[in-house]
């Protein structure tokens, strides 16, 4: 059984290499082992949105050869992607299954959480992220503030709840200013 020995979370917008690998990810995690239909998998945000991507180097313990594996990922988009969306958007979260439990869907949700809150601080608006969660992975959000917000509702075909969680962003001028009046 091979040892993960690192771990490293890239993003991008349009790198089309890394994308697909995200989409890799999501047919098996989504459609192959969930279910869902392939044809609502990939949607119009895909070029416009942010696609986190994890990837681990793993390490044969009886050979200490290595290689590197993508094995998960998650995609942010910013206010105003969706018609009268206020808030940022997380979707399409999804860990290999043979990888959950690692600590890996912490590793893109901190990645996640501190673009929104560079986006967030540099277009002065609050950093707030919802997600439609499906009813197994309410927890997992929860675990990081997440709270539910309003009722259950269908999304291709199963019950999903929103969560939301508003982040801390420290704004650097607001502070000096005030340090400066004080
Ligand atoms: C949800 C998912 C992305 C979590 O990824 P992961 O790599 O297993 O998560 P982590 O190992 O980083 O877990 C972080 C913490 O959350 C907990 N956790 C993980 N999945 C959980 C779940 N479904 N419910 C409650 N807690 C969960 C872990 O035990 C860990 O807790 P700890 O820090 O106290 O040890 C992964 O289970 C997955 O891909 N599921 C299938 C696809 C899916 O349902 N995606 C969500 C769509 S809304």
């Amino acid at each position: 059984m091979s040892r993960i020995v690192s771990t490293e979370v890239v993003s991008t917008v349009g790198d089309q290499k890394i994308i697909q690998e995200c989409h890799r990810i999501r047919k098996d995690v989504f459609h192959l082992e969930q279910k869902f239909p392939l044809e609502t998998e990939y949607d119009e945000v895909e070029d416009v949105a942010v696609h986190f991507l994890v990837r681990v180097t793993e390490e044969d313990p009886a050979t200490a050869a290595r290689r590197v594996k993508c094995v998960g990922t998650v995609r942010a988009t910013p206010p105003g992607t969706y018609p009268g969306s206020t808030r940022y958007k997380l979707s399409r979260f999804a860990v290999e299954k043979a990888y959950r439990k690692y600590g890996l869907g912490r590793l893109l949700l901190d990645s996640l959480h501190e673009w929104v809150r560079q986006d967030a601080a540099a277009a002065r608006r609050p950093a707030e992220v919802e997600c439609h969660s499906q009813l197994s992975a309410i927890g997992f959000y929860a675990k990081f503030g997440y709270a539910s917000e309003g009722s259950q509702f269908d999304e291709d075909g199963a019950p999903h709840l929103n969560m939301v969680l508003r982040l801390m962003v420290l704004r650097l001028e607001r502070a000096r200013e005030s340090v400066k009046r004080d």
